[in-house]
């Protein structure tokens, strides 16, 4: 199997082989998959990410959730290991942060119990539900942090792979759309 490091080049390698409106028409149809599942629907707390240009494109999802009325929370990068959860009410909420992602301002969410979904990006993603992130493993820590959430790993097409390498710290999801 191929190892971690030689699948992340291999994803980032891929990636550059579509351009933005492939990739944004590929968001649209992942998007509308994970806005139709049931644990989404169902859903009052749901944290998601704040996609970068090469991510699936969340931006408007999670300005659809609020408006729904769900509590949306997002990633606030805070160490080179850490990650920690504000809450989103909007775009005037956000700043560019550490890793160049935006951010919302605002205080440490720390009600955990009460994420009832949480949607991971990922590198790379296996039909068993086995996750590649970036390689800092902050959705590692912080999943373990979270387990009752129903976690939804979401990816482009091409990032599905037969089989990704794991190890004893990677979180599997329960779902990959
Ligand atoms: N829960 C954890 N506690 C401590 N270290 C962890 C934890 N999860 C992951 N790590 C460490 O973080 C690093 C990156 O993990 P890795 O799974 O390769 O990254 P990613 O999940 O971002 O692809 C590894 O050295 C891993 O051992
Ligand atoms: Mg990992």
């Amino acid at each position: 199997m191929m190892d971690k490091k030689s699948l992340r080049k291999q994803v980032r390698a891929l990636k550059k082989t579509f351009s933005a409106k492939e990739l944004r028409d590929m968001s649209d149809d992942v998007i509308a998959r994970l806005l139709a599942l049931p644990e989404v629907k169902s859903a009052r707390t749901i944290l998601l990410y704040y996609s970068l240009d090469d991510e699936v494109f969340t931006h408007d999802a999670v300005d659809e959730l609020v408006a729904e009325g769900k509590e949306v929370l997002l990633p606030v990068v805070v160490s080179d290991s850490e990650m920690e959860i504000r809450r989103y009410n909007g775009p005037e909420d956000l700043r560019r942060g550490s890793l160049n992602i935006m951010e919302p301002v605002g205080t440490p969410f720390t009600d955990y119990q009460s994420i009832d979904v949480v949607v991971v990006p990922g590198m790379a993603f296996d039909a068993d539900g086995n996750r590649l992130g970036r390689g800092k493993g902050y959705y590692d820590r912080f999943l373990a942090l979270v387990p009752d959430a129903y976690k939804i790993g979401v990816c482009f097409p091409f990032q599905k792979f037969p089989t990704v390498p794991v190890d004893d710290n990677d979180v599997k999801m329960d779902i990959i759309i």
